[in-house]
């Protein structure tokens, strides 16, 4: 955990564009929309304007904020399909500075109407343009995609200047990143995608587990620093949350490790993001000095 970043009363107003932050590993079950949904909490709560959109066809974060749309609301999907701007869809949640942009059954039918679209891997990013909602300048796009690597999610990554990859302790993850690589180059190369990795952050995990201290020196030697600090532990509150509809800070009592990873996640992230200031190092205690040319004085315990 990082214990090196400022606390901001609120974000610095921003009159440009949000920064878009996709959550993306094409494997599922790896904590994508727990991390989505708790960032996007997180970073509210630090003043940062923050539209979780939900980019899955399962709908699982606007269900999480109890949110699912009806047939008859405009979500993301039809925002999609019927090219509309993202503010269409877009409604304030209950937790200030957090709006989100939901999906409900209609996301089924998105990728299979896309593929036949002209600009196909661009829709997601041309209803973006139109995100915010009257009257909001945000700061922040959290995106919350799907398990597969279709046009959906490939949408998000394209849309997206930063991708955050969750990567759960419990089994290991190589050949599934090397995919997720493999198909960045490619977008950057054939879909001028300008995505980089943010971060690759460990959830699910447990030190007392062997599985999670390998997966965890797995990826720090092979991503070294692109590692977040902070490593999301692993919690059944986590589990218990969702079927409440409550983030895990409305869940849990404060002083719970499910928020404390949340909250040293997001400041790690905001960080990374230019967001916000990084908490100038703490100046080491005063050595004791050890003699009479010491500088300090000796202390009384
Ligand atoms: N840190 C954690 N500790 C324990 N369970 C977790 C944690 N993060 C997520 N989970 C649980 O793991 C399951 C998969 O998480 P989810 O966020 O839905 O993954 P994905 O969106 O990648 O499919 C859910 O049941 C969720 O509640
Ligand atoms: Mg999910």
């Amino acid at each position: 955990m990082t214990n090196t970043e400022s606390a901001p009363g609120a974000s610095p107003a921003t009159t440009s564009a949000p920064i878009v932050l996709a959550v993306a590993n094409q494997k599922g079950g790896v904590g994508k929309t727990t991390t989505a949904v708790n960032l996007a909490a997180a970073c509210a709560a630090r003043g940062v304007r923050t539209l979780l959109v939900d980019l899955d066809i399962q709908g699982s974060a606007s269900a999480f904020l109890g949110m699912s749309p009806s047939d008859d609301d405009i979500d993301v999907a039809r925002c999609l399909l019927e090219e509309l701007p993202l503010s269409r869809a877009v409604k304030p949640t209950r937790i200030e500075n957090l709006w989100l942009a939901p999906a409900g059954e209609r996301m089924s039918l998105v990728d299979l109407h896309l593929a036949s679209a002209f600009g196909r891997e661009r829709a997601f990013e041309r209803a973006l343009a139109g995100a915010a909602p009257s009257g909001v300048a945000l700061d922040l796009v959290i995106v919350d995609t799907a398990p597969y690597l279709g046009l959906l999610t490939i949408n998000a990554l394209v849309a997206a200047q930063k991708i955050l990859v969750p990567v759960s302790c419990e089994y290991l993850p190589m050949l599934g990143l090397k995919l997720l690589g493999e198909t960045l180059d490619r977008l950057r190369e054939r879909a001028g995608a300008r995505c980089d990795v943010l971060g690759y952050v460990l959830t699910m995990h447990d030190k007392r587990e062997r599985i999670s201290l390998e997966v965890e020196q797995l990826l720090r030697n092979r991503f070294d620093a692109r590692v977040f600090a902070t490593v999301v532990r692993s919690d059944t509150q986590h589990k218990s949350a969702p079927s409440h509809r409550r983030t895990i800070f409305e869940h849990q009592s404060e002083g719970g490790r499910g928020r404390e990873d949340y909250t040293a996640l997001a400041n790690e992230a905001l960080v990374r993001l230019g967001l916000i200031e990084p908490k100038p190092a703490r100046k080491k205690a005063a050595k004791k000095s050890t003699g009479k040319h010491g500088k300090y004085k000796l202390e009384s315990k």
